[in-house]
């Protein structure tokens, strides 16, 4: 199969990862923080060293301000829940992910309120507008947090992370980045680009397995917690403890997947961050000159490759979106996805709120040759060949 549904999930993983997830399991994997003994200690120390790996990556300062999650859906209900309380104002934009708007919404009925700040039909964003949208004033000035994805799921246009952070801070503001579509694919770095907090999910541009993603939160800002239990630390306490990293991961945590995603963040720390995203934008450009060559292939979002990540969003004239990635999968063995992207508001700014769009996202271990084939097998299904 040629894979080109890296946006969703990262395949295949570095062989390193491969390797470390069984060497955990076979080897020591035991419940972390849970007891003294040799097994336990390894785990405990192993998923340490996974949270410093990742902290080079992202600049973070304290690695214990990194808590580890499920996913990226998971690290933003965390923060959004944990950090808003009833009266404030919440500014994003139009590009977000469902997994941004939907706990927004929900949010929105307890009496935080929000403004969605429309970006381009290429997906980009006026940080002005960002500016405007801000609430100030000595009893009206409620904007407690910017909230914004680095990158779109469905164009991949990159947003002004740093002009952003940049507002956050002139304004006191906290800023928080969706990093799903970032994390491992564009330098984040979050003290030059002011990021107060960010959510990223383990098994994308990381790399590493499903079921890992993390929230890394500034120190000194308040979160409540969105899951009590046992943390392994003040045990005797009846109130869940609210220290990072503990307080924030109760129950047992998914070490072999965390363990292993150190592994991941150190293959793109010593590759470099800009290595990959320059081989990345490499594999992009080829795609989409090629696929914009096609007659009736209609391309959505920005035309510089250096303005996006590895994403080319399209549809062929005439063709159902869902039924040209079926003819992909079945006839040439290409892995795509295709609709909605869980990001109707994102179709909305883009102008494919009718008809969905094809997505196809190339990755770090992707081939020139799986890219001319896949130019290949777009061309013969938009001339229905
Ligand atoms: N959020 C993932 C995507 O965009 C699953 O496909």
């Amino acid at each position: 199969m040629i894979y080109m549904d890296n946006g969703a999930t990262s395949y295949p993983k570095p062989p390193e990862v491969i390797e470390k997830m069984i060497d955990v399991i076979t080897g020591y994997c035991a419940n972390p923080g849970r007891a003294g003994h040799y097994m336990a200690s390894k785990t405990a120390h192993e998923i340490y060293k996974s949270r410093i790996a990742l902290a080079r990556l992202f600049n973070i300062g304290d690695p214990r301000q990194l808590v580890f999650t499920k996913n990226c859906t998971e690290a933003i209900n965390l923060a959004l829940k944990g950090i808003l309380k009833e009266g404030d104002h919440v500014i994003a934009t139009s590009m977000e992910h469902n997994s941004v708007i939907r706990p927004l919404r929900e949010l929105e009925r307890k009496g935080i309120s929000t403004t969605f700040v429309k970006c381009a039909e290429d997906g980009s964003l006026e940080p002005a507008k960002v500016v405007e949208a801000i609430r100030t004033g000595r009893s009206t000035g409620n904007t407690k947090l910017i909230v914004m994805t680095a990158a779109s799921n469905v164009t991949g246009t990159k947003m002004p992370v740093e002009e952003v952070g940049r507002i956050a801070v002139r304004n006191g503001i906290l800023f928080m980045v969706d990093g799903a579509q970032g994390a491992g694919h564009m330098d984040l770095d979050v003290r030059k680009n002011h990021i107060d907090i960010l959510a990223a999910p383990g098994h994308k541009g990381l790399l590493g397995p499903q079921g890992t993603g993390f929230l890394y939160v500034r120190s000194g800002i308040d979160v409540d917690t969105l899951t009590e239990g046992g943390t392994g630390n003040r045990s005797c306490e009846e109130k869940q403890p609210r220290d990072f990293p503990e307080g924030y991961e109760a129950g047992t945590v998914n070490a072999p997947g965390i363990i292993a995603l150190g592994t991941a963040a150190n293959v793109i720390n010593k590759i470099g961050i800009e290595a990959v995203e320059e081989h990345e934008r490499r594999l992009t450009e080829k795609l989409q000159r090629g696929l914009e060559e096609i007659s009736g292939v209609c391309l959505y979002g920005p035309e510089n490759t250096y303005r996006k990540t590895a994403v080319v969003a399209i549809n062929i004239e005439g063709m159902d979106c869902e039924k040209a990635a079926a003819m992909l999968n079945d006839k040439y063995g290409i892995a795509v996805r295709a609709g909605f992207h869980c990001s109707c508001m994102a179709h909305r700014t883009i102008g494919t709120e009718e008809t969905g769009c094809i997505r196809i996202c190339p990755g770090f271990y992707t081939s020139e040759k799986e890219i001319d084939e896949v130019i290949r097998a777009v061309r013969e299904i938009a001339e229905g060949r």
